[in-house]
């Protein structure tokens, strides 16, 4: 089956410092990449990659199996590429329909299309099984750090998304939150969605992936099916680019 995303060869560095080497990954419709490796392996430097906040300096990105040009974060949405940041990006001080709509907001003639805004929100949230928000005039300030998290995700997959990335979406959340980001997360890729997560928790990424892809120091070890592997074989390819035959040849 052809990947829904792949990338291949990917390059990059920042100034002197070069970040990826020469990385493969590739995600499937239908299912959950989990992504890992340790702090400053360059996950999200290899996502940026993707979505076009970055430029790569060499290699491919193949989409639904066609070389693409991503250029900016534009493309990547045309494409259907929808990433929710590490660093969340929602705006405090706006409601759940204006942090879902911003900069993409509905207008009838020179107004605002309220209506319609509310009504797609309400659609998006509630297609995603999300009931613990109470109204989506609510101010974002007031929301869990689950909720917010599922409003970050909701305005991810309100654009026709194929691909959805997902930085990180449980780093600060509780026990019963991170279970319900989960959930979502499994639901999107049921819905036939390709979902790549970045996680550090190992029980995480076994409980929801069908894929892992193990980054070390800006070179992807390894990207193997969840179920072929143990908890301890991640945990080595994370730490040291290798467990058994699997991994970088020193
Ligand atoms: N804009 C930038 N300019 C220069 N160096 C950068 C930039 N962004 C990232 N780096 C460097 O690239 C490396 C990879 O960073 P990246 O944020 O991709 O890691 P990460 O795997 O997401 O780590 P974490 O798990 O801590 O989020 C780090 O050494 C970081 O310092
Ligand atoms: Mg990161």
């Amino acid at each position: 089956m052809t990947p829904l995303l792949e990338v291949r060869g990917i390059d990059k560095s920042f100034g002197p410092v070069q970040v990826l080497h020469d990385v493969a990954f590739s995600a499937h419709a239908g299912e959950v990449t989990a992504l890992v490796g340790d702090n400053g392996a360059g996950k999200s430097t290899l996502v940026k990659c993707v979505g076009g906040i970055y430029p790569i300096d060499s290699g491919e990105i193949v989409f639904d199996g066609r070389p693409v040009q991503v250029h900016g974060p534009r493309d990547a949405g045309e494409l259907g590429i929808e990433i929710v940041y590490q660093d969340l990006a929602l705006c405090d001080n706006l409601d759940i329909v204006q942090n879902m709509f911003l900069g993409r907001e509905r207008r009838r003639g020179l107004v605002l299309d309220e209506a319609s805004m509310e009504e797609l929100a309400e659609q998006t949230l509630s297609g995603l099984s999300v009931r613990t928000v109470k109204s989506i005039r609510q101010q974002v300030s007031s929301l869990s750090g689950g909720q917010r998290q599922t409003v970050a995700i909701a305005k991810a997959v309100l654009w026709n998304s194929k691909v959805v990335i997902l930085d990180e979406p449980t780093a600060a959340l509780g026990v019963a939150q991170t279970a319900q980001v989960l959930e979502l997360v499994r639901r999107l890729a049921d819905k036939g969605l390709a979902v790549v997560l970045i996680s550090h928790n190992m029980n995480d990424v076994f409980a929801v992936s069908d894929q892992i892809a193990a980054l070390y120091l800006g070179r992807m070890a390894a990207q193997v099916r969840t179920a072929d592997v143990t908890h301890a074989q991640v945990v080595e390819l994370i730490t040291s680019g290798r467990s058994g035959d699997l991994g970088i040849v020193p």
